[in-house]
């Protein structure tokens, strides 16, 4: 099968075959197919889409790429999350630990920054020492001993999601159900998990803009796991500001060891906590929301989370002074701080040019395989529905250069808003079962 003929089948709008779509992932991998061919056929996805039968072909065609870690060796329930990608989302930095000391395996293969969202694996490379790149088997032996591990896609798990994400994150062609449902499941389900909580991020900041679109991408995402036999749960939570007030790698790092310390921000500690109560109940280890809910409290309160983060930076090579001092985390030369231009209440911060700002400073990537700043982000300094008077300080820029600092001030000062209506959603906005049902908070 030539690729221009199935790039011009889907360009045309036609059903892709199975076929098809096992030769375009073949192609991807063998080298066959250019990066422009394949660049045209994400395109040609993204304008037509692709039916739940092709989304769920080219999830298996990616998953059969590599292999599946095998997790039957650790005993308990191994419980996966995953976030489709956000601005300041540091959750799976707070959750993995933090639902670790309640007894829940949490193996977690992880991505970099995409777009004008962070990544994970940035924000844990700011942590001196700290390794992303395990073998399986020293993931199993992390998971093993700590009950958390944090790491990056291994070589051989899904690698034509690693060279269609590098694409993806640099032709404007992430925003699709379709290649999102198949980009997140190839990886989660050959990860190895028995049950599987999304986090769905849905506004300005996220992949999918309105709640429709989110909720279609988590009853997607649903339905690929439970037709693997892996009860797949999502938690669709607003991102139309940022969550928390740090947005970066080294500076959310931070923000995570505050959060286990107990002085988190709320916003933040509300997603965490709706996450780590669907963990905990996939798990069995709460009879009901309101038990899954006290034990995660208790967890924080009694340090046994932020020991458990420790352990694991430990167990991954990573310096454990910055998590006992994140002073010593890595911090950028210069700080220029936003002042409000006038008097008014914040009606907005746009997570999207937050985190365009952030990645201006070098946080993230303009190109594929760019190096990231990992002092470089921002601190937000107001949140949406506060007043400010003229010359407050609305937010922070660090950053190593006057050049990105001043390209990045232009898109901040864009991204918060004085005056006008201040609407603030709330915070989850549904949750959605492995069958697909919705369920409002
Ligand atoms: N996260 C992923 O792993 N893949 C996507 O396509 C989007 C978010």
């Amino acid at each position: 099968m030539r690729a221009v003929d199935i790039i011009r089948a889907k360009r045309d709008g036609e059903v892709l075959s199975s076929e098809a779509i096992g030769a375009f992932i073949a192609g991807v991998l063998d080298g066959s197919w250019a990066d422009y061919q394949t660049s045209a056929l994400l395109m040609a996805i993204v304008l037509r889409g692709m039916t739940p039968g092709e989304t769920a072909a080219l999830t298996d065609a990616m998953l059969r790429t590599g292999r599946r870690v095998d997790l039957s060796g650790l005993a308990g329930v191994k419980v996966g999350k995953h976030s489709t990608g956000g601005v300041g989302d540091k959750v799976s930095v707070v959750l993995a630990p933090l639902v670790a000391a309640c007894g829940v395996i949490m193996p977690k293969m992880s991505g970099r920054g995409l777009g004008h969202t962070g990544g994970t694996l940035d924000k844990l490379e700011s942590i001196p020492g700290f390794r992303i790149g395990l073998s399986v088997d020293e993931f199993l032996a992390v998971l093993g001993s700590v009950g958390c591990a944090l790491i990056g896609q291994t070589a051989d798990i899904a690698p034509a999601d690693k060279v269609l994400y590098g694409l993806r994150d640099v032709t404007a062609t992430i925003e699709s159900v379709p290649l999102i449902s198949a980009s997140i499941m190839s990886k989660k389900l050959a990860e190895g998990s028995s049950a599987l909580v999304l986090d769905v991020k849905c506004g300005r900041g996220a992949f999918m803009k309105t709640l429709p679109e989110a909720l279609t991408l988590a009853r997607s995402l649903a339905a690929i796991g439970q037709a693997h036999g892996v009860p797949t749960e999502a938690v669709v939570t607003s991102m139309d500001a940022p969550l928390g007030r740090a947005v970066g790698n080294a500076v959310e790092i931070r923000e995570c060891v505050e959060t286990l310390a107990g002085q988190g921000p709320p916003d933040l500690l509300e997603v965490v906590e709706a996450v780590g109560v669907r963990v905990l109940r996939l798990a069995g280890r709460a009879a009901d929301d309101a038990a899954a809910l006290a034990q995660l409290r208790a967890a924080i309160t009694s340090g046994a989370g932020r020991r458990k983060l420790r352990d694991m930076v430990a167990a991954q090579g990573g310096d454990v002074a910055v998590i006992d001092d994140p002073s010593r985390l890595p911090s950028a030369p210069f700080v220029r701080t936003l002042e409000a231009g006038d008097d008014g209440v914040v009606s907005a911060i746009d997570a999207e040019l937050v985190g365009r700002a952030a990645v201006l400073l070098g946080a993230g990537r303009e190109r594929k395989g760019d190096p990231v700043d990992h002092a470089a982000g921002i601190i937000l300094r107001t949140r949406v529905g506060d007043t400010v008077r003229r010359g407050q300080p609305l937010l922070d820029l660090h950053g190593a250069d006057e050049t990105k600092m001043a390209a990045a001030r232009e898109v901040a000062t864009r991204a918060v808003r004085l005056g006008g209506e201040a609407t603030v959603a709330p915070l989850v906005r549904a949750f959605v079962s492995p069958a697909g049902d919705v369920r409002e908070p």
